[in-house]
């Protein structure tokens, strides 16, 4: 059998890691990787191959960056040929980037069976890319495969039949938790001259707080005021950083460094008093570490971090964020927290249910 693993853009690569080394424990499938090129550069691709012992990608379709209509559409361009020359039986793709969808919507085009891990997530916001990009991903995949109970509901909600759905648990936690010993080799907190759970961490690059000035300036001022407090680090992407410049933003009060590999952010983000972020894998990961996570946005796709875990979504109001970080601030202790099956075997169960269904795909 051949399946294809699709990976395009930095979390991506997280989450497909732990799915490819599980197939290499079944010699009858053949895993071909394939890079769409969403994300190229050093720090936001190379570096998470390296360190997750991923192989270089058997193919690279190298899009790169356009907007969203153009660099979709490459992608399917691109990933038609491949489909066509390799004939895989099944494509997996993972979370909720442009090439996410871009490449289900390919294979499912050639009636090419498409997994896709992390489906059933909604934030019912359809100004964000990424959930235009999870309903339509949901919608043609034949294997959904969920992190947590809320995503059932959510697919069943949207008429998908209940035998298409699987709860497995998250093939990020899977990572986090199989290299959490070696993140502690890093130096990182000694480099930046800080101390544990003695500093905040904060990521920011949701276009909704980074593209314009007046979203973006309020936050970093907030930022600026807690760093009266404990020192701020904050590993900027590229998307943010090219945003910064355009406005002009001082960054002189927080400790700004480039896109960290992940070693180095698991290290810093376990060792944080809290983390500020308007990501999804890291409202995920901070839960699973009880590490304080404030989540800048105004909803979240992922309510579990908020029921189970240590996630408080307050939105980009900088007295809100100010009045959440005080209380964390203030309150802070060590919590252990469990999330039903963020256990690490993701993976397995998700090749598991794949191999066994294989006849229908054969
Ligand atoms: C994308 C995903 C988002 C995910 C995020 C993680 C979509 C719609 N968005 O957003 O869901 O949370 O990745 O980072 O798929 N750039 C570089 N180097 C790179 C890639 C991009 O410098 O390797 C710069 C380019 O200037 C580019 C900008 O970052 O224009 C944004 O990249 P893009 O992939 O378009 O979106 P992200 O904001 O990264």
């Amino acid at each position: 059998m051949k399946w294809i693993l699709v990976a395009g853009a930095r979390p991506n690569f997280m989450k497909i890691a732990p799915i490819y080394k599980e197939i290499q424990a079944h010699p009858e499938i053949t895993p071909i990787l394939v890079h769409t090129g969403q994300h190229y550069t050093p720090e936001m691709s190379d570096v998470f191959f390296k360190q997750l012992h991923l192989p270089e990608p058997d193919i690279d379709l190298e899009v790169g960056s356009h907007s969203h209509a153009v660099q979709t559409a490459e992608i399917m361009i691109r990933f038609e040929k491949v489909l066509i020359q390799e004939q895989p039986q099944l494509i997996i793709v993972v979370g909720d980037v442009n090439s996410t969808i871009a490449c289900a919507l390919t294979a499912s085009k050639l009636k090419i069976k498409v997994a896709h891990v992390e489906a059933g997530l909604r934030s019912f916001d359809r100004d964000m890319p990424e959930e235009i990009n999870r309903i339509l991903t949901d919608a043609i995949s034949d294997y959904l495969f969920i992190t947590e109970s809320s995503a059932r509901q959510n697919l069943l909600c949207e008429g998908i039949p209940e035998e298409k759905i699987f709860f497995v648990g998250n093939t990020m936690i899977d990572t986090l938790v199989s290299h959490l010993p070696i993140s502690k080799q890093s130096r990182i907190l000694d480099t930046l001259h800080i101390k544990e759970k003695q500093y905040v961490l904060v990521t920011l690059h949701r276009p909704s707080n980074v593209d314009h000035q007046e979203d973006l300036s309020p936050i970093i001022d907030v930022l600026g005021k807690i760093a009266g407090y404990l020192p701020v680090v904050f590993p900027v992407h590229p998307r943010t950083l090219k945003q910064m410049e355009t406005f002009g933003l001082d960054l002189s009060k927080l400790i700004s460094v480039p896109p960290l590999g992940y070693y180095d952010f698991l290290e810093l983000m376990s060792q944080a008093r809290c983390v500020l972020t308007d990501s999804g894998g890291i409202q995920e990961e901070t839960s699973i570490l009880g590490v304080p996570c404030i989540t800048l946005r105004e909803n979240t796709e992922r309510p579990v971090t908020v029921e189970l875990g240590t996630n408080r979504v307050v939105g980009k109001n900088p007295d809100k964020i100010m009045e959440a970080f005080i209380y964390v601030y203030q309150n802070s202790s060590e919590k252990k927290i469990e999330i039903p099956l963020w256990d690490g075997h993701a993976a397995e169960r998700i090749v598991k249910e794949l191999v066994s269904s294989h006849g229908a795909f054969l």
